[in-house]
């Protein structure tokens, strides 16, 4: 079985995420998509929701099931009996923490664990869950940058936000 993880935050996933899940998923007879429960991380959506959005968005992907992990991705990999990390490369700049993140993972799982990077496609280049969050906190359109009903809910976040 030909089997792959995809980590992240995904905070919450974007139409860049989405494309890479999509094109990973044609790789592999399966594809785990799994957000980090990173308590230190200051997130918008908790990771039952960020699951909950990757659930939806993947309905249609037979193969693609979404999870979640704490801890070391080697552990969850290794757990899992999974050998392949799934990462996007947007830019030049993401580059040099993939790559540090993929040989940290090498050496950690003594061999293991590689990782398997997709350029991320030209028009979601310039996208990140953290620019999103920043336009939505100013009402700005994300409507090119997350599917609507992902749009929909992180609008609502942050007009419950105000309110509180
Ligand atoms: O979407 P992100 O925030 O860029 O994803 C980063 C992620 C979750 C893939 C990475 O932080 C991760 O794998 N964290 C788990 C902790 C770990 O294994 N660290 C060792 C590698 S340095």
């Amino acid at each position: 079985m030909n089997a792959a993880i995809y980590p992240g935050s995904f905070d919450p996933m974007t139409l860049g995420h989405l494309d890479i899940i999509k094109r990973a998923s044609k790789m592999f007879d399966e594809l785990t998509v799994s957000v980090l429960d990173n308590k230190a991380k200051n997130a918008l959506f908790s990771v039952e929701e960020r699951v909950s959005i990757l659930r939806e968005a993947t309905r249609n992907l037979p193969n693609v099931t979404v999870d979640s992990f704490n801890g070391l991705l080697i552990d969850y990999a290794r757990q899992k009996n999974v050998h392949i990390s799934v990462r996007g490369l947007r830019a030049i700049t993401d580059f040099e923490y993939e790559l540090q993140t993929a040989q940290t993972n090498r050496m950690l799982s003594g061999g293991e664990l590689d990782t398997v990077f997709l350029t991320t496609s030209l028009e979601y280049a310039y996208l990140s869950s953290s620019s999103v969050k920043e336009i939505a906190a100013f009402n700005g359109d994300i409507s090119q940058c997350v599917p609507d009903f992902v749009a929909r809910l992180v609008y609502d976040k942050f007009s419950k936000m105000r309110t509180e």
